[in-house]
Parts: structure tokens; sequence; C-alpha cells
């Protein structure tokens, strides 16, 4: 590996949270060889696009990058442009870059991006695009690879890698492979140097988290993590994204509802409310089934919220199935879903049912309308009943939008504004906060006191407020 002097780079994130952390990943090897963050992509030595495949938009989005840079590359050949992430895993892209798009200087997959440097050195000797992807991940986890986290107090672990569930409209599967589970003491580990870090949130990542553990010798579950990370000092709140309804515990509701850090937001992707529509995404659930986790964690999880994500118009939907999701979302009352419209991934089961049955785009559309005027009503009734309640805020800095509120996040995921107080930078602070107002996407109030605890280490030395 070269050491280089001087020389910027940029890193275009598209997709979820693992993709977020996998450029945190990218980045960091890239500051260790010297490189550091670019303000544009005119200053960048090298670009990346860290892609999405999950639906046509994402894609979409991926291929528009793509063609925007050409123009870059040309004005400045020097420039490196790489293309990375879940859409690098498909045969397809790859062929789609090297007939439109050989610009490309590199391609690599979601399993060998620890080998950043050693592909840059690989590439820069070429004149053609190096594509490197591997199938599937190497026998070993890569541990110990270094990180660039982005500032906050709150950090990204991953805990298991990839998907074995096999929902017939998905693609991680195939994108993020088979799941490894990381080592229990090496994810301790790294929330404890978090914590001493500074970092007072944890966000733990996999596509299937509560899987976590049952490919480890001895057996662990997501339970055991969250109770022994309730013990690591310094980590204020736990998050993890995303549960499968499927494989909730008893035991890990129980460890929900005792905790005293770990997020009472329960994220349960329902993707539909008719069963023979659930039995065909192959979600391994039906509604009543699903109904009766809803009615476990309200039992086990006082304060609990409900968020999802739905999709209507999967091959074969009719307007009955679709009323059935609609009724499921009347009786739950989710505080808030993300609702996407049936999206065909190429070489999933769905694609190829979706050539015979296809539900047509219009009626697709029509339904999302109604799905989502249903949910932002209710997102708009659970907020307001929040209105006169207290609740601690982590303040993520000036609201972009109007600079005389902050806005942050409660611990049940709730964006929150709140009136700034003149001369006081509550940025990464926890704060009681007093609802005051609400609207569909947010919740506004003000400060009743003292920041808990101290500051982060992380900087931001801050006056504390006086009450
Ligand atoms: N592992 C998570 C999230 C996967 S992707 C889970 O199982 O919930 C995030 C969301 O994208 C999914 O929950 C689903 O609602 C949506 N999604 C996945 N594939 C899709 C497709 N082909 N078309 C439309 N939406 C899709
Ligand atoms: Fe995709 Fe289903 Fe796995 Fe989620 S659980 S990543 S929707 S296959
Ligand atoms: Fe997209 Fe890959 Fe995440 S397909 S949703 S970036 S795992």
């Amino acid at each position: 590996m070269r050491g280089v002097v001087g020389v910027q780079y940029l890193i275009h994130t598209l997709g979820c949270q693992m993709n977020e952390r996998d450029s945190e990943i990218m980045a960091g090897q890239l500051e260790t060889m010297g490189y550091t963050a670019a303000a544009s992509e005119e200053q960048a030595d090298l670009i990346i696009i860290n892609t999405c495949a999950v639906r046509a938009s994402a894609e979409d989005h991926a291929f528009g990058h793509v063609g925007r840079l050409k123009q870059l590359k040309e004005a400045k050949p020097s420039m490196t442009l790489a293309v990375a992430g879940c859409m690098a895993q498909e045969p397809g892209t790859i062929a789609w870059l090297k007939k439109h798009a050989p610009h490309v200087d590199l391609v690599f997959g979601t399993h060998n991006l620890h080998q950043l440097p050693r592909l840059l050195d690989e590439a820069s000797e070429r004149d053609e695009m190096l594509v490197e992807v591997w199938k599937s991940a190497g026998d070993s986890l890569a541990e110990h690879v270094p990180s660039r986290r982005r500032d906050g107090v709150r950090a990204h672990v991953n805990i298991i890698y990839g998907c074995d569930k096999f929902c017939t409209y998905c693609i991680v599967p195939f994108t993020r492979g088979r799941e490894r589970s990381r080592a229990m003491t090496d994810i301790l580990r790294e929330v404890q140097a978090l914590a001493r870090e500074g970092y007072q949130e944890v966000m733990f990542l996999g596509q299937n988290v509560n899987s976590y553990g049952h490919d480890l010798d001895p057996k662990v579950d997501l339970a055991d993590l969250l109770e022994a990370v309730e013990e690591v000092d310094g980590i204020r709140w736990v998050h993890y994204m995303t549960p499968h309804p499927r494989d909730f515990s008893d035991r890990l509701l129980e460890v929900i509802g005792a905790s005293q850090k770990i997020s009472r937001q329960l994220h349960l992707p329902l993707q539909a409310g008719s069963n023979p529509i659930l039995r065909r995404m192959n979600r391994k659930y039906t509604r009543e089934q699903y109904m009766a986790l809803i009615d476990r964690a309200r039992a086990a999880i006082a304060d609990v919220s409900f968020t999802t994500d739905i999709i209507v118009g999967f091959p074969g939907e009719t307007e009955q199935d679709f009323e059935q999701t609609l009724e499921m979302v009347r009786e739950i009352r989710f505080d808030s879903a993300f609702t996407f419209m049936y999206s065909p991934r190429e070489g999933t089961p769905a694609a190829r049912w979706e050539g015979r049955d296809p539900v047509p785009n219009p009626v697709k559309k029509d339904r999302l309308n109604r799905l989502m005027e249903l949910q932002y009503e209710i997102s708009l009734e659970a907020n307001q009943g929040l209105i006169g309640k207290s609740m601690v805020v982590l303040v993520e800095g000036v609201s972009k939008k109007n600079d005389s509120v902050w806005a942050g996040r409660s611990q049940t995921g709730k964006v929150v504004l709140v009136d700034r107080v003149p001369g006081i930078d509550l940025t990464d602070r926890f704060v009681p906060v007093h609802i005051d107002a609400a609207k569909t996407f947010y919740l506004s109030g003000s400060v009743t006191g003292d920041p808990l605890g101290a500051p982060s280490a992380l900087g931001h030395a801050l006056p504390l407020l006086q009450s």
C-alpha cells in the first residue's frame, strides 16, 4: 500500500445504515492512507459511489451519479471514480457499467471493501476498469479495519451481516450474502472503546438483528447482547435496526422492557396485511401472529412505539388484500411507516410473478397514496397525544430549515424541534424537553432543565444550562 499526501476523497452513500457504516470503513482506510475529505466533487481525487439495489429508484439514482460524473472525469482524468456497494454485487450492473460507463475506474462489492487500499493501487496501474467483486464473504469477518465515524455522539455498530430470510421480493440476501454474526466480545470491545471516545448512543446494525448469534459457538442472542451493553458505562441509548417480526422472543421483549437504555421504538416491518400476500412474500408470519407480537410488546414495554415498512402492489395483490393492510394499519396505529411501491428485482422469485400478475402502476400509486394518507392521519394523532408530556431529546444541531430551533430525536426516534436558548449550544447533548406542539412528522417543545450527564469528550465543551 502506498501512502498519499494532499489527496482528497468524497463518498456518495445511497441506501441503508449498513451502507453508511461501510462508507465509514472506506473513509477510515482512506484517511489511514493519507487521504482527506474533499468539500466538493471538483476538489476530489477519488469519488466512490456506494450504491443501493433495494428498489429501481435507488439504482436509477446511482446510474444518474455515474453518468453525471463523466464530464468531471473527462476534465480531470487523474481523478479515480469507483462504484461500490450492493449494486456492484449484481452481474447486470457490471455489464451496464462496461457498456455505458467506461469512465469508471474501479468496481468493488460489499464483501471486499476492507481491501480498498490494494484495489486503489491496482486500479491506478490499469487503463481499463478494474472489477473485483466477491460472490460471498471470506471465511473470517474483517475485524479491526480502521473507520472514520461521522461526528456526533451516535455510532453505528455492525452486529450481523447478510440475510438468510429470502423474502421473495428482496435483493438483499443476494447482495449481502449469508448471515454472519460478529463475536459478542468484539462488539462489546468496540462499544467500550466508543464510550471511552465519548459516544453516548449506539445503533446496532443488521438486516435481521434478531437472528444475531445463532451461528456463533456457543450460541448467543440479541437479548444477551443488549443485556451486556446495558452495563457499558457512558452509553446512554441503545438502538438496533432492523428486527424481523418472526424471531421476537419473550425474553427479548422482557430485556427491552426492563432496560434504562434500550430504545422503546420497535421497528417491525409488516410489509403486508393479508395472509396470502405474506405467504407469497415468504415473511413466515401471519397477520394474527404479527398482531399477537404487538400485544406482547405492549404488555412488556411501557411507552412502546411501533414503526414499520409496508410494500404496496406486490404481484397479485388484490384490492381486498390491500384493504387488509389498511385495516392492520388502522388497528395497530403505527407512529410512522416507510411505505414503498413494489419494485421488481431481477433474480428474485417475485420478479418472475410480476411478469404474470403485475399490479398496474396507477393502481400501485393509488394504493400508496391511500396508505400514506391514512398513516399521516394516525402519525399526527399519535404526536398530538404527546403534547404536555416531557421527554429526553438528543439534540443533533441547529435545524437546517429554521435557525431558531434545535433539531433532535427522542429515544423513540421522534424528531423533536427545541426552542433555542440564546448563547447556549446544546448540540450532542441529552436534554429534558416539554412537548408544546405536534405535527405529522415532528414534535416541538422547550427545554425544561440541565442537559443530562457530562458533555461528550468528542468536543462541544458546553456551558450548562441555567434553570
Ligand atoms: N431487513 C429489513 C429491511 C430491508 S430493506 C427488513 O427485513 O425489514 C427495507 C425495506 O425496503 C423493506 O422492509 C421493504 O419494505 C422494502 N423493500 C425491500 N425490497 C423491496 C422491493 N423489491 N420493492 C419495494 N420495496 C422493497
Ligand atoms: Fe430482505 Fe426479508 Fe432479509 Fe429484510 S428479512 S433484508 S426484507 S430478505
Ligand atoms: Fe440497499 Fe444494500 Fe442496504 S440494497 S437497503 S444498501 S443492504
